[in-house]
């Protein structure tokens, strides 16, 4: 049977929908923020574009010849975007096994930070510290007799790579190899030369993702359509130890900036990360969370703009000051509206 109904139905003691009732106190009460100075952009750049090039798998992403990439900065930087970190993509006949381009002073990523740190002086610039565009076989470093990445003779060309491009105006090089000991040696390499001003943003804790695929695709150095095993650096996404570990050395190697990577599958690091050190965090919403939030979108099985909102909310969240994402410049294009 049923209870008496001529007791009273018990009342909830606390009611937090109170605090949600409205527009105007949701946004009152909102406790985390997202905004255009949170966002980095990345941009490709390669030479001999007429046009900037699609890339398929990341739908709305181009690669850029140098002079579209300025303008495409200079139009972003117009839209209240001001960071953005380059990648090159090479053509085959300008890889080798020593990755010898790198070390070209005057090579299109160093040609390219001088030329925008020249004409727009207030942009940040943060570019890649490592070997994958360079070398034929698209691992971030070079390899020894059995095949294996060599850690110390892939760090000596890292930290001559960082002082090119420190040389060129780069305000942050961002070494995202995963060699160890690499920050330090770029640390004393840079200071060394009287580039104490030049920060290290570190892909401290970064994994071995599948999600890096169509990246891989846009600076080409998917190689063989297999996709690269790079387990022998970059993290097992079965460890949250080692990632912290990783970023707390980085750290004490003299790193300004630490960054976890991917974004989206690793809160818990971000957010323990968090916890254990003083340094901003950068957290990098890498291209396979991008490809996989906008097929859904395309199927119509997600709303773009609410998917991407969220997701991004919840890496700010979690703790990342900073974050990397393809999404930069469609959010800068619809708040200027
Ligand atoms: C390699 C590098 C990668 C990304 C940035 N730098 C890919 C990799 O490790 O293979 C991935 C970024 C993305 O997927 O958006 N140095």
């Amino acid at each position: 049977m049923f209870p008496d109904s001529r007791l009273p139905d018990p009342k909830p003691l606390r009611r937090p929908r109170r605090n949600r009732r409205s527009e105007g106190l949701r946004t009152a009460l909102r406790e985390t923020h997202l905004g255009l100075q949170h966002l980095v952009t990345p941009l490709f750049v390669k030479e001999g574009l007429s046009q900037p090039e699609p890339i398929d798998s990341l739908p709305g992403i181009f690669r850029f010849s140098p002079d579209a990439l300025l303008h495409e900065i200079e139009r972003l930087h117009g839209l209240g975007l001001s960071t953005f970190a380059l990648f090159p993509c090479l053509p085959p006949e300008s890889k080798d096994l020593e990755a010898s381009e790198a070390l070209n002073p005057d090579n299109l990523i160093n040609r390219c930070l001088r030329r925008i740190k020249t004409s727009l002086p207030g942009v940040t610039l943060i570019s890649d510290v490592a070997l994958d565009p360079y070398t034929t076989h698209g691992h971030d470093g070079i390899l020894d007799p059995s095949g294996n990445v060599a850690n110390d003779a892939t760090v000596t060309i890292l930290a001559r790579m960082a002082l090119l491009q420190a040389q060129a105006g780069v305000d942050y090089v961002a070494p995202s190899d995963m060699m160890d000991g690499r920050v330090r040696a770029i640390r004393h390499t840079l200071d060394l030369a009287g580039h104490e001003s030049t920060g290290i943003l570190a892909y401290s804790s970064k994994f071995a993702s599948a999600y890096y695929g169509p990246f891989r695709d846009a600076v080409g150095s998917r190689v063989s359509g297999s996709y690269l095993d790079k387990r022998s650096y970059q993290l097992d996404p079965a460890n949250s130890r080692e990632a912290l570990l990783e970023a707390l050395l980085d750290e004490e190697e003299g790193a300004d900036i630490l960054m976890v990577k991917p974004a989206g599958l690793y809160l818990d690091i971000l957010s323990k990360l968090r916890q254990k050190t003083l340094l901003p965090l950068a957290a990098y919403q890498v291209s396979g969370e991008y490809a996989q939030i906008h097929a859904a979108a395309q199927n119509g099985w997600l709303d773009l703009k609410q998917a991407r909102d969220e997701s991004l909310l919840a890496i700010r969240r979690a703790g990342a000051d900073l974050i990397f994402s393809y999404f930069a410049p469609a959010i800068a294009a619809e708040s200027s509206i």
